[in-house]
Order: C-alpha cells, then structure tokens, then sequence
C-alpha cells in the first residue's frame, strides 16, 4: 500500500471512515461490485478527507439544499478553496483524488475524462 500515514489522527479518521463506509454499504448494498472493491481499501482521497476535513462537516453538509458545488469544476474549487484555508499545501494531484472522493460517495456530478485514471 502506498498511502504514507502522516499523522496519528489518520488512524482515527481511517475508523471514522470505515465505519461510515460500512454504515453506507449496508444502505446502498445493490450498487455493485465497484463500491465494494472501493470500500476494501480507503482511497488517497477518502484518507486525505478524512484526515483533514471532516472535522467541521460530515456529509450532511454536502447534501443540503443549497449547495454550493453545482458541478466538477465547482466542486474542486471549493476543495481548493478549504485546503488553502486550511494551509495543506495539496498538491493538484491530491485535490483532484478529494474532489473525486467526494464525487464518487456524493455528488456524482459528470465529470471530463479524469486526468490519471
Ligand atoms: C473550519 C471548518 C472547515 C474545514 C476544516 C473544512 N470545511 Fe469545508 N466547509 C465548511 C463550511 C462552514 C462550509 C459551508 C460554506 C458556505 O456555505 O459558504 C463548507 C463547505 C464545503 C464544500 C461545499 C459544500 C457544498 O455546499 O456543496 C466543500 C466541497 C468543502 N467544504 C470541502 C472541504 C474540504 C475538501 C476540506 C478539507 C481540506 C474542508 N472542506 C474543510 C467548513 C470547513
């Protein structure tokens, strides 16, 4: 596995997510065998999110009526926007794997070809 733990909170927010993620694959079970091989492992985005996100908003911010992300750009805007305001110094790279971390679990905007697939 090539995911480098920088900090002791990863670990927490690994649970976090993995409980979550267990949460969610029992409600949304029928998805299919992609979601399930999604959830054996965490991807770099889940991580990163969990790890420096989560803290002040769950996902029931993203799923409120005014949302501010209304498409792919917008929505790696705004990952831009608070990695920045958080001082992470993400690279593109890891805001991409954020954005669509989010995308994938949430938003499900259609995106363009994404870059490293
Ligand atoms: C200091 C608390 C805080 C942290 C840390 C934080 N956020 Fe947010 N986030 C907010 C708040 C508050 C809003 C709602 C802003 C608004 O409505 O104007 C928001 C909104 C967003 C939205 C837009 C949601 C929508 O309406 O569609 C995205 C995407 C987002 N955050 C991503 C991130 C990411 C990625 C990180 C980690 C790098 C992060 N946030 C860290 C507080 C935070």
């Amino acid at each position: 596995m090539s995911i480098h733990f920088r900090s002791r909170g990863v670990r927490a927010a690994l649970m976090a997510t993995v409980r979550a993620t267990a949460l969610a694959g029992a409600v949304t079970g029928a998805v299919g065998a992609g979601s399930a091989a999604a959830q054996a492992e965490p991807s770099r985005g889940q991580l990163l999110y969990g790890n420096h996100c989560i803290a002040c908003h769950d996902q029931r911010m993203h799923w409120r009526d005014q949302r501010r992300a209304r498409d792919w750009e917008s929505l790696r805007n705004w990952v831009r926007h608070w990695q920045g305001t958080q001082q992470l110094q993400w690279t593109d790279a890891d805001i991409d794997e954020v954005a669509r971390h989010l995308n994938d679990t949430i938003y499900r905007f259609p995106k363009p070809q994404s870059p490293r697939a």
